[in-house]
């Protein structure tokens, strides 16, 4: 069984333009230890479906239909003091922008030392001593010296281990990283990228990671999902997608990457996929990507389209003959 399933699941949200259907039938499932990228442009709903996922969504969406399982269990089914034992403690996240997320007011030392307290009830010095563990097993130097320090003092790159160590602290089974690194400069990136690598295969635990970036995605997960305007579009193993996308759109998204376009060392202008993502409370009929896309056809507006099996382990929606032709 899969450690976790998100099955058919249709999020709506009350907004001034009326209810508006932002995800669309969006299943999936992540096993135990794998790492599963979520990609696509921004308004594409991969941070609606990870804060599903932790069951924190906004106030204004209502969850149609379907179910989310963790272990077996539809999280959505589950009591307020349920859900907090889970939140942190098997399913932990991590956002953008660590410097809005941590707490101005408190030094590190209070803010990782909250989680232990509340999950694990540690308390004084076993409860520093784990706190100097997890903030040296994040890479940050002479961890005892940072105890003191508050987020104003740190740069970008320690804020963001400082929320990883604080995302790790109970050892989730599940780690949520939505656009982890997009606020943070290429090199940093880097680190903290090889960093979420290692405390995954050091402690066994599986990993969203949301991007906006397939580059980032492809080399950092195992799988991964394309979403469009609030639907999986395309879903396969991350270096199968990366070698043949399949999807006019995972196509446009891979053009879109600079190693792509610098040839002889000369820079050439970034493509970008041409048109913008639809206003989900005026979706276009039949497949969401046909006003943007190169292959459209008469049939791809008639009716909806379904996320098809093309191969192993592969998923895309799209009615495009060659798709199912030899690669
Ligand atoms: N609280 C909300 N109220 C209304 N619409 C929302 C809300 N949160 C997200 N949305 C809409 O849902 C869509 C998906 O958003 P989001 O998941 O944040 O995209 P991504 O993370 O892929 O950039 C967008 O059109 C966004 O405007
Ligand atoms: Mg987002």
């Amino acid at each position: 069984m899969s450690l976790l399933q998100v099955q058919n699941l249709n999020i709506d949200f009350s907004t001034t333009q009326g209810v508006v259907n932002v995800l669309r039938d969006v299943s999936f499932h992540l096993n135990e230890g794998e790492a599963l990228g979520l990609v696509g442009e921004s308004g594409s709903g991969k941070s609606v479906t990870s804060l599903a996922v932790f069951d924190l969504l906004a106030s204004n969406a209502q969850v149609r239909s379907g179910q989310i399982l963790f272990r077996g269990r539809n999280i959505f089914g589950l009591s307020e003091v349920e859900k907090v034992k889970i939140r942190g403690s098997e399913i932990s996240m991590i956002f953008q922008d660590p410097m809005t997320s941590l707490n101005p007011c408190f030094n590190v030392e209070y803010q990782v030392g909250e989680v232990l307290r509340m999950h694990q009830g540690l308390e004084g010095s076993s409860l520093r001593d784990r706190v100097i563990e997890l903030l040296a097993k994040v890479g940050i130097p002479d961890p005892q010296s940072r105890l003191k320090t508050y987020p104003h003092e740190l740069s970008g790159g320690m804020s963001q281990r400082v929320m990883i160590a604080m995302a790790i602290a109970c050892s989730p089974k599940i780690l949520i990283a939505d656009e982890p690194t997009t606020a943070l400069d290429v090199t940093i990136q880097k680190q903290i990228l090889s960093l979420l690598q290692k405390l995954r295969k050091e402690t066994g635990m599986s990993l969203i990671l949301v991007s906006h970036d397939l580059g980032v995605i492809a080399q950092n997960t195992d799988r991964l999902l394309v979403m469009y305007a609030g639907e999986i579009v395309e879903e396969g193993r991350s270096s199968d997608v990366i070698q043949r996308p399949l999807h006019p759109y995972t196509e446009g998204l891979l053009k879109c990457l600079p190693g792509a376009y610098k040839l002889e060392g000369r820079q050439f202008r970034l493509p970008t996929i041409p048109g913008i993502v639809p206003n989900l409370a005026e979706r276009p009929q039949g497949c969401q990507l046909s006003p943007r896309c190169p292959y459209k056809f008469q049939a791809c507006v008639n009716g909806a389209i379904v996320l098809g099996a093309v191969g192993d382990a592969r998923h895309v929606r799209c009615i495009k003959e060659d798709l199912h032709g030899p690669a």
